[in-house]
């Protein structure tokens, strides 16, 4: 099925099911610990274990390489080296790629710290770890490029996000009666999921199953056979449970490549989780970016010369951090210049991380926008409003967002969150050793679909099995496919059994981009589509012409139980939806407004959010209990961006210092206080038979910046080099 036209009337849009608030439908088996996550599957036959061992230099090779002392370590089975590794798929770049050959132990090179230069097997975890430390590696180690600051003014325009030149920028923004003209900088970040990259592998003579912590099943299936060479129909990926991704699990790492490889020749399972320490710099991470943001408007505030310059650096071959994207999008202004420049550093591999450009983007954005409206004496939400456009400012009214409530966020969000109430200087309002201060920023995020098929079976007895590569990484997806199900065959969400992230079911969206619940639910609808039409002709009605409603199939008066057109074979249908032209004609994208009050500490500086308050237009909103919780897990790692996360950079070692969660610093419990999310009615006609649109990065996507208007508005300090720390406040 595709979609290529505003879509029609449906059966979704009975909403009896879907819209309504449903709790995770796996939350009981999660917080009984019976859902499997990838490292604790069991297998036939004692699993052996993996232990990853990461280089202890940045950038160089290793001249010397001696196993023999942890080959003969008691309960040793295998030392992989690149000495030894089979022969695996090539790539041209040291950056894992989703869904290409991204090999392991590769050679001798050494392109980042901690990059994999052996892998243990032994009978026990204690015993791999253990003999890990004896590998003998001499190491010749060359310099390398670690400071991205370093680099301004040296990169390249990367493939994966293309310039905006339109108009005059240069004469129009020296033109403007106002101007701001400011340079952000942010922080290399990690995502930091709670469960550890994971992998279990087993061999079954040519057949691979590997059990791994993956967003999306079917780029590491892809991705796994290029790299280990073999066939695509030899390897099957189950990731039924995933414990957070945020587009780290996106790409396949060595625990996935090398207990793959290890299984194969000892013929028995490896499991192997990489560990805490390992993953900051093993894995990917969001990448610094240094960007320029000038803005030039009229005295009422009108934008006319939009300009956004983003510097950021990756190993070659990587992927940008896009932090220029929203601004193509967010405001008009008829002059506009936003380039990306990307150089090479030494570090390790950037790549996606929640919300890919927005998320830091946005701080530099909306912190320019706070600017200009203290410049202009204007309260920053009037200056949004000002420049609110209903069409993309690069292509003009030719290309109308599909849907656009962002005015809307920003007045109900005023209004729910007291806007009038702002203090109107620093310094103005305290609340015993506290001053207090409100920020506003606008959210933006590009909404993407991927194309996504499911299984649908009517069981006999009536009850509904839906199966898709789709997966759930806390995002509730087991729960809106089980509403999507419901729906559109008139049972209860009780009656349907949701079963994900096996590459054995129809190949679907997976989670990434926040595509995942309306590209899903869209395959989930087709299949449905489908299954309705097959049990219709079986009743002998008019497909056209039937209601699905309590268990039954409608024409007119008549009907027929569901339980008796399944039979005792039950019925099947299985399709796919794939997306037309509409995301070419129509820019889509998710919007809101964030609104902030910090306390800032008149003696330590010490910043505390103290309220929040995110009003989100997302299209229809598929169960406001999962989406909110989206948009509060958005909030508090807004909040994070804001306050807290840095890798630090070690510039002369070339790797991140701070690789644990005990120095890698995000908001606990005590650090976020009452969130408030408000959904604004929206139905997007052009994104999918839901008509619904992304929610979970749309949910972090301006947070920051409205702390960090927030903190300015208390403390009169403006921060513009992330995260906003007491020691810059001071
Ligand atoms: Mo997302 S950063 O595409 O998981």
């Amino acid at each position: 099925m595709k979609f290529d036209q505003a879509s029609p009337p449906n059966p979704i849009d009975q909403e009896r099911v879907v819209t309504r608030p449903h709790t995770r439908i796996e939350g009981p088996l999660k917080v009984s610990g019976q859902a499997t996550y990838a490292y604790e599957y069991a297998l036939p036959g004692a699993p052996t274990y993996g232990f990853v061992l990461g280089s202890r230099i940045a950038h160089g090779r290793i001249t010397r390489i001696d196993a023999s002392r942890a080959e003969a370590a008691p309960g040793v089975l295998l030392v992989l080296t690149h000495e030894n590794m089979p022969a695996q798929g090539a790539s041209d770049t040291p950056v894992p790629q989703q869904r290409k050959a991204s090999p392991q132990l590769a050679g001798p090179d050494v392109r980042h710290y901690h990059q994999a230069v052996a892998f243990v097997v032994a009978e026990t975890f204690e015993q791999a770890r253990a003999a890990a430390q004896l590998i003998e590696i001499e190491y010749e180690q060359t310099p390398g490029q670690f400071t991205l600051a370093d680099t301004v003014g040296s990169g390249k325009e990367p493939q994966d996000a293309v310039d905006s030149v339109v108009g005059e920028f240069e004469p129009a923004f020296a033109a403007s009666a106002a101007q701001v003209d400011r340079t952000y900088t942010t922080p290399d970040q990690s995502q930091a999921p709670m469960e550890p990259h994971a992998t279990v592998a087993h061999w079954d003579g040519d057949q691979l199953t590997l059990y791994t912590a993956h967003q999306v099943v079917h780029w590491v299936k892809r991705g796994l056979a290029l790299t280990l060479n073999v066939p695509q129909k030899d390897v099957r990926v189950v990731a039924a449970f995933v414990g957070g991704g945020f587009g780290t699990k996106l790409l396949f790492f060595s625990d996935a490549v090398l207990s793959a490889a290890a299984a194969r020749l000892l013929g028995r399972p490896v499991k192997t989780t990489l560990h805490r320490p390992l993953i900051f710099n093993n894995t990917s991470h969001r990448a610094a970016t240094i960007q320029r943001v000038r803005l030039g408007a009229d005295q009422d505030g009108t934008l006319h010369a939009v300009g956004h310059d983003t510097w950021t650096g990756n190993l070659p071959g990587g992927d940008s951090e896009p932090a220029c994207e929203q601004t193509k999008y967010l405001y008009g202004g008829e002059h506009r210049l936003i380039r990306t420049r990307q150089s090479e550093l030494d570090l390790p591999p950037g790549a996606s991380m929640r919300a890919p450009g927005e998320a830091v983007g946005m701080l530099a954005l909306e912190g320019a926008m706070d600017e200009l409206a203290e410049q202009l004496n204007l309260d920053p939400v009037e200056l949004r409003l000002r420049n609110d456009v209903q069409f993309d400012p690069e292509k003009g009214p030719r290309r109308p967002f599909s849907s656009r409530r962002l005015a809307a966020a920003l007045r109900t969000g005023a209004r729910a969150f007291g806007w009038d109430q702002r203090p109107g200087a620093p310094r103005e309002r305290r609340d015993g050793e506290w001053f207090i201060g409100y920020g506003v920023a606008s959210a933006f995020r590009t909404n993407l679909v991927q194309p996504s098929g499911a299984t649908v079976r009517l069981n006999r007895g009536g009850t509904l099995t839906v199966e898709t590569q789709m997966t759930d990484i806390g995002t509730g997806s087991y729960t809106i496919l089980a509403q999507v199900a419901a729906e559109m065959l008139g049972l209860e969400t009780a009656q349907v059994e949701v079963r994900l992230g096996d590459s054995d079911f129809p190949q679907a969206s997976g989670s990434g981009g926040s595509w995942g619940a309306n590209s899903s639910s869209a395959g989930v609808y087709a299949a449905c589509d489908e299954l309705r039409r097959d049990l219709s002709r079986k009743a002998g009605y008019t497909p056209a012409n039937t209601v699905f409603r309590g268990g039954k199939v409608w024409q007119g008066a008549e009907c027929t139980e569901l339980s008796d057109l399944a039979g005792p074979e039950g019925v099947e249908a299985t399709a796919r939806m794939t997306f037309g032209e509409l995301t070419e004609q129509f820019m889509q994208a998710g919007f809101g407004a964030h609104f902030v009050e910090v306390g800032v500490n008149a003696y330590t500086a010490e910043i505390r959010v103290r309220r929040a308050l995110s009003v989100v237009a997302a299209g229809r909103i598929l169960n406001p209990v999962t989406a909110r919780s989206q948009c509060l897990g958005g909030m508090t790692m807004g909040i994070g961006s804001a306050l807290m996360e840095a890798l630090h950079v070690d510039h002369d070692l070339g790797l991140f210092v701070n690789h644990d969660l005990g120095e890698y610093h995000v908001p606990v419990h005590a650090d976020i206080p009452d969130l408030d999310v408000i959904f604004l009615d929206e139905r997007d006609d052009q994104s999918s038979p839901l008509r619904a649109k992304g929610v979970g990065e749309l949910g972090i996507s301006g947070v920051g910046a409205a702390v960090a208007n927030a903190v300015y508005n208390a403390s009169g300090v403006r921060v513009r080099d992330f995260p906003v720390t007491l020691d810059k406040i001071l």
